[in-house]
């Protein structure tokens, strides 16, 4: 019965209009709707028309009701018919209103339209037998809100959190409609979804009418959100279209456990050795950055002392700081163990190592290795040098068959190529012992002196001990050492020796290991002229000098004793002699030649070669 009541009534009370109509002669026809800003003004259009157009009344009523909340009949606003027009006193309408009327219709303009006239407006015309009718028209105000407001929550949020959290809140005041709000996250709508997005919504009716709509997002954030950007946009009708604003964007501090670690050396750049400063730092994942343990794998259980929680110095380091280190966070959310690790080598180098120590003495000809070493954590280099000369390269020198000059002090520089900041260095003094070794002992000196005049026999001696040299001078009294030096390696001696007849000498040097001898002859030459200076003659080099010059002389000798046979026809002998005056007269240090003649003995001439200045120039004869 009830499902019956249902079905017909709709259709009943269809065909009662059906029939109503066709007994009015009065239409009307309204707009559903009509839509204005809040202040604009509105135009609500009636129009009617007669349908028995030949019989047009000659009297129409015009009323404009209201219908009111809270009241069960409507309110008039308006009166209108051919003598009067009325707008009704009292109420919401009353001077805000303005009715045009012609023979097609109505129309009424509200002006400033306020909230409150979102309402159903009706016009009602009255024909009197021509009937009447009326026309239902909804006035729709619009108030843009303000620009949405966002707020994200300023303190971190974690990600660990497990339902969604506040992370921000948007509000859009003012406007009316009731604006809808919605989320973006990175420019993409976010949707509802249980578990990860919740949107709360508060509407609040403000006293003035007017609709503010603060939406709250709730977020279940992911470690990816670090970066992204949140923003929200209101929407709200319009007249006739829907308009959105946006927020600005804002982006959450996010807090993440730390999933991994890394730990390096800041300080310094590539290889480290002892007596560096060491700085290591540590970093992990996590946000907000936090500070770390950092430990040695040799002692785990000691927590080494850091700066700022994320670097680690070390100064100065040594070898023993080699290790592999570790950091760790300090708080680890119970998360999985994660750390950083780096192996740390601090390379070394140690004092050279020199075999023999300080000095050593070998015998002459005897073959000697020293070694000099330098522990290291690298692979070195080793050179070895004497009197700054580089003498050996490698770890091992080999010194064979040992003379004076080998003798002296051998620097071995140990260097780490691929470090050169380590280097260091020894030494050993070389001695070498031996018997004295004299100065062209090979052959014997033979000399020829004038008798009467002082000749200077030189005698050098090496060794080791220092050799001391004696004299054994036979042929003559009278003799005394005119020098006498030493060095670390030579004896020097000079004897002067006067020549009174033929002289032999023995120079004797000795120390503990041997004695050798160098001999002297002296061949006494009987004075033929006075004032014939002698010179003395030292060692045998002058003799091969004297040798050659005489050699030399004779040739002159020829041409001059041309000359001379010549005396008589060509007056040119004394010339001759000048040349040889003129190029005696020369300078200290060279070599004179002073010849001498018995006074009509061409043959008698006597060579002599002198060292030094000669200040008779008269003896040429
Ligand atoms: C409205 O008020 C005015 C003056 O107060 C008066 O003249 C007029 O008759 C009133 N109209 C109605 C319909 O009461
Ligand atoms: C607001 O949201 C509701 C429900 O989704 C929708 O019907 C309405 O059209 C929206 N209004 C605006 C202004 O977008
Ligand atoms: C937000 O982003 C700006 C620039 O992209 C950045 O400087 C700021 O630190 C970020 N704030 C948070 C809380 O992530
Ligand atoms: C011998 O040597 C001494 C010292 O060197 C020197 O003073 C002297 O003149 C020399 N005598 C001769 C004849 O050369
Ligand atoms: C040389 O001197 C040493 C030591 O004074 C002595 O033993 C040796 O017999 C001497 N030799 C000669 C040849 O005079």
């Amino acid at each position: 019965m009830a499902l019956l009541h249902t079905t017909f009534l709709p259709l009943f009370l269809y065909i009662c209009l059906l029939n109503w109509s066709a007994w009015a002669k009065v239409e009307v026809t309204t707009d559903e709707s009509v839509e204005a800003y809040l202040g604009d003004s509105a135009q609500i259009p009636c129009q009617y028309s007669f349908t028995d157009a030949d019989n047009e009344p000659r009297f129409v009523m015009i009323q404009w009701f209201v219908r009111v909340a809270g009241r069960s009949s409507r309110l008039r606003i308006f009166y209108g018919d051919d003598s009067q027009q009325m707008v009704d006193n009292n109420t919401d309408y009353s001077g805000r209103i303005e009715v045009t009327s012609d023979q097609q219709g109505t129309r009424l303009s509200i002006q400033d339209v306020q909230l409150f006239d979102e309402r159903e407006f009706f016009c009602q015309i009255n024909g009197l037998a021509a009937g009447n009718a009326e026309g239902k028209t909804h006035l729709r105000v619009f108030a843009p809100p303000e620009a949405p407001v966002i707020e994200g929550v300023s303190t971190g949020i974690s990600v660990t959190n497990e339902v969604p959290s506040k992370i921000a809140s948007c509000e859009a005041r003012n406007g009316f409609p009731k604006p809808n709000i919605t989320w973006y996250r990175n420019s993409m709508p976010l949707m509802s979804a249980p578990g990860h997005v919740n949107v709360l919504i508060l509407v609040t009716r403000e006293s003035s009418s007017f609709y503010s709509v603060q939406s709250t997002l709730e977020y279940k954030l992911v470690r990816e959100d670090k970066d992204a950007h949140f923003s929200c946009e209101v929407s709200f009708f319009v007249p006739g279209a829907i308009r959105t604003v946006e927020s600005n964007s804002i982006n959450i501090s996010v807090h993440y456990p730390t999933t991994m670690v890394e730990l390096w050396k800041e300080s310094p750049q590539g290889l480290v050795k002892e007596g560096d400063t060491v700085e290591l730092r540590c970093q992990g994942d996590g946000n907000p950055p936090q500070p770390f343990i950092f430990n040695r794998e040799q002692e785990l259980d000691i927590d080494l002392e850091s700066n700022h929680g994320d670097v680690l110095m070390l100064s100065p380091v040594s070898r023993r700081d080699s290790d592999i280190y570790q950091c760790r966070p300090l708080d680890n959310d119970g998360y999985t163990e994660v750390k950083g690790e780096m192996q740390l080598t601090v390379h070394y180098l140690d004092p050279a190592v020199v075999v023999p120590k300080d000095s050593e003495v070998m015998l002459k000809g005897e073959d000697l290795t020293a070694t000099c070493n330098a522990l290291s954590s690298l692979k070195t280099s080793t050179v070895w040098y004497k009197d700054g000369k580089q003498v050996g390269k490698g770890n091992t020198l080999h010194l064979m068959d040992a003379t004076y000059e080998t003798t002296g002090e051998y620097i071995c520089e140990v260097t780490v190529p691929s470090l050169p900041a380590l280097h260091t260095s020894g030494s050993v003094h070389i001695i070498v012992q031996g018997g004295p070794q004299l100065v062209g002992v090979e052959q014997e000196v033979q000399l020829e002196e004038a008798t009467g005049r002082m000749v200077n026999l030189s005698c050098e001696a090496q060794g080791h001990p220092l050799p001391s040299i004696s004299w054994n001078i036979i042929g003559s009294q009278n003799w005394h050492e005119v020098e006498s030096k030493a060095n670390e390696h030579m004896t020097h001696s000079v004897v002067s020796v006067k020549v009174t007849s033929d002289i032999s000498a023995l120079c004797n040097a000795s120390n503990d290991m041997g004695t050798e001898v160098k001999a002297f002859s002296v061949k006494a030459i009987p004075r033929v002229t006075s004032a014939a200076p002698f010179s003395p003659a030292e060692g045998s080099g002058m003799i091969i000098v004297v040798i050659i010059l005489c050699l030399l002389l004779l040739a002159i000798l020829g041409s001059v004793l041309y000359f001379l046979h010549k005396k008589g026809k060509i007056p040119c002998g004394r010339s001759g002699k000048q040349e040889i005056s003129t190029k005696e007269k020369t300078t200290k240090d060279d070599i004179v030649v002073e010849m001498k003649t018995t006074t009509k003995n061409e043959d008698s001439v006597l060579l002599k070669a002198v060292n030094g200045d000669q200040k008779s120039p008269n003896d040429q004869v």
